[in-house]
């Protein structure tokens, strides 16, 4: 069974809580209601998903625990994210073979499993809209700080090969921002700059040119401060090829940064 679903997702701190969420990321909201819908869809078996807000200095770190359980209190913003419980089941096995792959590849990755260890705000506001009921199992991955975009890119395609050869019917979910220079206040556009960029960019997704995406990832993330360096993107587009179809869902700013929500379906 193939990989089911690819998926930039939204993780805005605003819409953590949807019926507190404002009217400009209200596209947010209504994106990833629709990228829910899509998963259950493909009835998925396992999510794997990346968040920018998980963010290693030197490893690629995949959760590999049975169950993710905890409390979430924000530490960038506990005003707007605070005591938020999860609980989902994981896939040891899975996340096994994505941390063998990795190494396979000669890629800096380790597997890890602590039951203190608490999910980031990057996890958990996307998988609130995704798996609301908490039923299907999830496997966490890092970002690495240390990794150029060519070892995220090259991660992401061992992680789209585990994912292809597997039984189950996976959904791969990229949790971050396009643009992304912050600034004060929560409803400031990127500049026309930087949303051209990030245009540009979901331009070539919908099109399918995922060589162009990527080629032109290298300059965008850095003039336009792609989160985490545009990593999560180098390996979104490492998961998927060219038989992948991008649907467009919504776009909405966040103090600055430009976020998206597509699918990628085959
Ligand atoms: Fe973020």
């Amino acid at each position: 069974m193939p990989l089911s679903l690819g998926m930039l997702a939204a993780h805005v701190p605003r819409i953590c809580h949807e019926e507190k969420a404002p009217d400009f990321q209200k596209a947010l909201v209504e994106g990833m209601r629709q990228a829910a819908a899509a998963i259950r869809e493909v009835q998925a078996d396992v999510i794997v998903l990346m968040s920018c807000h998980f963010p290693a200095t030197f490893h690629h770190y995949v959760n590999v625990a049975p169950r993710h359980k905890g409390v979430l209190t924000a530490v960038e913003c506990p005003d707007l994210i605070a005591n938020v419980p999860y609980d989902y089941p994981g896939d040891p096995e899975l996340a096994g073979q994505l941390v063998e792959a990795g190494k396979s590849a000669g890629i800096p990755v380790i597997g890890f499993h602590d039951p203190t260890y608490t999910w980031d705000y990057g996890t958990v506001v996307p998988l609130r809209y995704l798996v609301p009921q908490g039923d299907v199992p999830v496997v966490d991955l890092s970002v690495c700080l240390a990794s150029s975009l060519d070892e995220s890119h090259l991660w992401g395609q061992q992680i789209g090969k585990v994912l292809r050869s597997s039984s189950k019917r996976a959904v791969f979910v990229s949790s971050g921002a396009l643009s992304h220079n912050l600034v004060r206040g929560p409803d400031k556009m990127p500049t026309l700059s930087e949303q051209a960029m990030d245009n540009q960019f979901i331009q070539y997704l919908l099109t399918g040119e995922y060589d162009r995406a990527r080629e032109m990832l290298t300059q965008y993330a850095r003039l336009a401060g792609v989160e985490s360096g545009g990593r999560h993107l180098a390996a979104l587009l490492g998961v998927l090829d060219s038989r992948y179809q991008a649907r467009f869902l919504g776009y909405a700013q966040s103090s600055g940064s430009g976020n998206a929500v597509i699918t990628f379906a085959s």
